[in-house]
């Protein structure tokens, strides 16, 4: 005879510390109230809402075609790594082999694989706050202690480099840095960075240098932390296609570090992956090889919605915004409306019909503030900016 057993669900003591990446609820939250009828302007996720480009789209299926459905190396395929090898060496002004680059299944596993393999357990990882819940996650996930860097917006959401130098100790294996940044759409100046590198000194200290935004900046130029002297053996340079090539599902972006521990990457990828996709490989290379003029076209589209959204933003009762210098982000100060961030972005998604992000979806020093992305037609962020306004001429007293 069986008996009905209740087989208590008993998970390892880390899953309680690994965080998630809110824009995914609050997507699964607007699809919900879409099913109910109700009309949702997404501004909650980060990914352009551009197709990928014609040429990219036709060498992945040529490459299906061509037989390229096989497991490849696992750090990616000579051709893919020689050519974003000579990218990054044109691009930052270093000289990068092919044996210092690993493609991984997006950007993602770059850092959780480089926090892997660096940290240990009660190590201190620097991470920037407000900035991307991954980085947290991770560190905490593996009992690594997560140290939170603040992004004053006095400084235009650049990092405070006389706080990052008290926060340096002998227990710092990992500095993480993002520019141009997600969520503040800040961007590390040379001089910044210039500052971050002279307050590390001579450490043996790692920086993770986030960049996948690189190509995606309004104003001045993007730097690297990789390009300065003394700091190309000690950082691991995080980029992809993601974003710059609309290829959010195609899941490849590729990590540059110095070749001993990138062999110790691509064994973590042996462990967990086997390998990036081959086909999506072989996209990436005519990603990188062929015509950038999607790209430019991308970016200058961004950066015209940009102008128009914070701007009307800015006339909004209770919000002020800074004009972001990368990425498609927006993140204004919303503290004069007399809300709290999570509230707000609830309200505003149930009641007024657009779905975007608290800023403490991004750490505590994002509270003050909302996040929208304005990868989404001028239409919609046009539709959106009026419900908005229409919401706080009724809930935001004078
Ligand atoms: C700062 C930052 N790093 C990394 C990623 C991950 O990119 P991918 O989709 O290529 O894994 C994102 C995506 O939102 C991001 O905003």
């Amino acid at each position: 005879m069986s008996r009905a057993v209740q087989f208590e669900l008993r998970l390892a003591e880390r899953m309680s510390r690994l965080g998630t990446e809110t824009a995914f609820e609050v997507l699964n939250r607007a699809r919900a109230l879409e099913r109910q009828g109700k009309e949702i302007i997404h501004l909650e996720i980060g990914e352009p809402d551009f197709d990928t480009p014609a040429n990219i789209v036709n060498a992945g299926v040529d490459a299906l075609h061509a037989g390229w459905t096989h497991y490849g190396p696992s750090a990616g395929l000579p051709e893919l790594r020689d050519t974003i090898a000579k990218e990054v060496s044109r691009t930052r002004g270093v000289e990068v082999t092919p044996d210092e680059v690993v493609v991984v299944p997006g950007g993602k596993p770059i850092i959780f694989f480089s926090i892997l393999a660096l940290v240990d357990e009660g190590d201190e990882v620097i991470y920037p706050n407000p900035g991307f819940p991954i980085y947290e996650s991770m560190v905490r996930y593996i009992g690594g202690h997560a140290v939170p860097v603040r992004l004053p917006e006095e400084r235009d959401f650049a990092l405070d480099v006389d706080e990052l130098s008290h926060l340096i100790s002998d227990r710092t294996r990992l500095i993480i840095i993002n520019s141009p940044q997600n969520p503040t759409g800040g961007v590390l100046s040379k001089r910044d960075l210039e500052q971050i590198a002279e307050a590390i000194g001579d450490r043996n200290i790692f920086v993770l240098s986030d960049e996948i935004y690189s190509r995606l900046i309004f104003d001045g130029k993007h730097h690297s932390i990789m390009s300065l002297p003394g700091f190309k053996e000690r950082t691991i340079l995080l980029d992809g296609f993601s974003k710059t090539y609309a290829m959010t599902g195609w899941r490849m972006g590729y990590g540059v570090m110095r070749s001993d521990l990138a062999s110790h990457v691509a064994r973590l990828m042996t462990n967990s992956n086997s390998c990036t996709a081959s086909f999506t490989q072989v996209a990436g290379v005519e990603a990188l090889r062929g015509d950038q003029s999607s790209v430019e076209h991308m970016r200058s589209e961004f950066q015209r919605r940009r102008d128009v959204f914070v701007t009307s933003l800015n006339k909004i009762r209770g919000f002020s915004c800074r004009m972001p210098k990368g990425a498609f982000y927006v993140f204004p100060n919303i503290t004069a409306t007399g809300w709290k961030s999570k509230p707000l972005a609830d309200a505003l998604l149930e009641e007024a019909g657009v779905a975007c992000l608290s800023g403490t979806s991004f750490g505590e020093f994002g509270e003050g503030y909302l996040r929208f992305s304005i990868a989404n037609s001028m239409e919609n962020l046009s539709r959106a900016l009026e419900k908005i306004e229409k919401w706080i001429q009724k809930n935001v007293n004078h």
